[in-house]
């Protein structure tokens, strides 16, 4: 594919949407998904350590035993999914990424769990169930517009059942405040990400 150097380098007005599949191209969902599985890399999903310690963190804020259902949202390949699911919950996950969610499916099916999910886009996600417990992971929220914040945040109250969480995973402000824009040019012989 052919890209005109000037304009990709233009900075887009903020929450511009790209006109082409991002987390369904061929090319960059192979690479995201080999991103999710290097459990050294923080780059798709969180580092394993960092998982590891988020998933107990959960289980003892907001034990399965009060919120056993559990709605994984923009779940990837499903890392925390099956870790979570290993902590008693009953866990479905949803994704835009096709590759993300068959390889998901296919995971829980080696590891034998239970584990339901959907290629949905969450800004239009209908699963006709209701959830104790909703996670997004992994800071997806700050990436979206103001108005697809509120159709979200809408369609995630649709599938709570009262009394319900959410829990929100974004960056801190000191993390923001800390955060250096830059723009970098790398030669990948192979094929970069
Ligand atoms: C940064 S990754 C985080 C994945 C996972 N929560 C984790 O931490 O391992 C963001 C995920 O959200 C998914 N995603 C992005 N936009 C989406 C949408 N509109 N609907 C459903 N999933 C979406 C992507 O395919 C990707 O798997």
């Amino acid at each position: 594919m052919f890209y005109n150097l000037k304009e990709s380098l233009e900075k887009p007005a903020l929450y511009t949407k790209s006109k082409e599949a991002f987390w369904d191209d061929e090319y960059i969902s192979k690479q995201m998904l080999k991103a999710h599985l290097d459990p050294d890399v923080s780059g798709a999903s969180r580092k394993l350590s960092f998982i590891e310690q988020s998933v107990s963190w959960i289980k003892e804020k907001i034990p399965a035993q009060t919120y056993p259902e559990l709605l994984d949202i923009g779940c990837g390949p499903g890392i925390y999914a099956e870790k979570i699911a290993l902590e008693n919950y009953q866990v479905t996950g949803v994704d835009f990424s096709k590759r993300s969610i068959d390889y998901a499916k296919k995971s829980a099916q080696q590891h034998g769990l239970a584990n339901t999910y959907y290629y949905q886009d969450y800004l239009a996600m209908d699963l006709k169930q209701s959830f104790d417990l909703a996670t997004l992971i992994y800071c997806d929220y700050g990436a979206l517009s103001t108005k697809d914040r509120q159709t979200l945040l809408h369609n995630i109250y649709q599938h709570l059942k009262q009394g319900g969480k959410l829990l929100l995973d974004v960056f801190s402000q000191k993390f923001y405040q800390q955060f250096q824009e830059e723009q970098k040019w790398e030669n990948c012989e192979n094929g970069g990400f």
